[in-house]
Formats: structure tokens, sequence, C-alpha cells
């Protein structure tokens, strides 16, 4: 990466502690971690590589707010959610902290690409990009979290990414698909189970990613 990207990058770190507490960086350092682990497996460009990791770094930079503050942010940004949706306040933060982000870091740090993944990473959506994939994907697999879940689809990213050819780039972006896959039938199983409301968004999600 060029010094002006990687400056960019550690201009967003070192602010983090503004916004974050102590258990939520460790987090995000986890999920920048993992992704920088995907960008050279993927062999992203410098530009990918800024674009995902400043994603990264901000995904989840109004997750500690509370559900009040959640929803003033709403308001102040002028998010339309529908009701079914509003009442699933764990992912408010996906939709605050793409425009909360811009704010502070400005459009050119935040530009559209870091702010779509920011605005899918809990939920996912229908036509995700491949930075939108990456973020959701490092945001379950990052090595912070123990889960026998999210270790189990780390392990199965990590492990088929090795045994693909880095220049065979269907393939590798046919496993991107397949570990986001995963991850939405994993979530939207475990919401059922506990008799927890889904997500419209990432029903979508599923819809537009499996066949038939
Ligand atoms: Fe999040
Ligand atoms: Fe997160």
């Amino acid at each position: 990466m060029t010094g002006e990207l990687e400056m960019r990058i550690e201009a967003v770190k070192a602010a983090l502690p503004k916004y974050e507490d102590a258990k939520r960086i460790e987090h995000t350092l986890g999920v920048l971690s993992e992704c920088v682990w995907i960008a050279d497996a993927f062999s992203l460009s410098d530009e990918d590589r800024t674009a995902l990791y400043t994603a990264a770094l901000l995904h989840d930079i109004t997750k500690s707010k509370t559900d009040e503050e959640q929803l003033a942010l709403c308001e102040k940004y002028g998010i339309c959610l529908p009701a079914d949706r509003q009442s699933v306040l764990s992912t408010l933060h996906q939709y605050t902290g793409a425009p909360f982000a811009r704010e502070i870091f400005g459009d050119k740090v935040v530009c559209g690409r870091v702010y779509s993944a920011i605005s899918c990473h809990t939920t996912g959506k229908a036509g995700m990009s491949p930075i939108d994939k990456m973020l959701f994907a490092a945001d379950f697999t990052e090595p912070g979290r123990k889960y026998r879940s999210c270790m189990q689809i780390r392990e199965y990213l990590h492990g088929e990414c090795g045994k693909i050819n880095k220049n065979d780039k269907a393939a590798l972006s046919r496993l991107l698909d397949s570990t986001v896959i995963k991850i939405i039938g994993f979530t939207v199983t475990y919401l059922i189970e506990k008799g927890k409301k889904i997500d419209g968004e990432m029903l979508s999600a599923w819809n537009a990613m499996v066949a038939g």
C-alpha cells in the first residue's frame, strides 16, 4: 500500500478509542486482521484494501450506543426503516454507523464502497459487492470469536482457500459466496431456534445468493 493510504488507515485506527471501549477495539482489530488475511488471499489492489480496511475499522463505530441513541441517529440521518426492522435493534448500528463514520471522517475516507460495507455488515443484503461480502465474513470469522460456528466457518474459509490457485479468481469468488451463505444459514437457523426475529435484509441476501 502507498504511504498515503497507509497513513489514512493509521489515522482512522488512532481515532477508535474515542468511539469504542477496549473490548470492542479488540474485536475491531480482529476484524481488521481477518480482512488483511482476506486481502492477501484474494490479492486485492491497494484501493480495494484501503476500502476494506477502513470499513473493518469503522464497522462497529456506533455499536456501543443505546437503543434510544440508535433511534435518534436514525432520525438525524433520515434512515427510515419498516416497523419490523426497527424492532431488530441489534442491527441498527449498521445503518447508523455508515453516516456517522462519514460525518466524522468525510466522504473521501468513507467512500461509497466503505459506506455500503458498513451498512450491511450485520444482515447482508441482496446484491452485495465483494467488499461487502468480505467485511460480512470477517465480522463472523475474526480470530477473537470463539463460538464453535465461527471457528468452523473460519476453518472452512482458510482451509478451502489454501486449496485454490491464487490466480483462479472465479474459484475465490465462489468460496467467498459459499462462506457468506454458510454464515447466513447458521444465523437464520440460530434465530429460528431462539424464536427471534429475522431481519428482512438477511432473507433477501439469502435468496439472492442461493440457487433455486
Ligand atoms: Fe456490528
Ligand atoms: Fe463487528
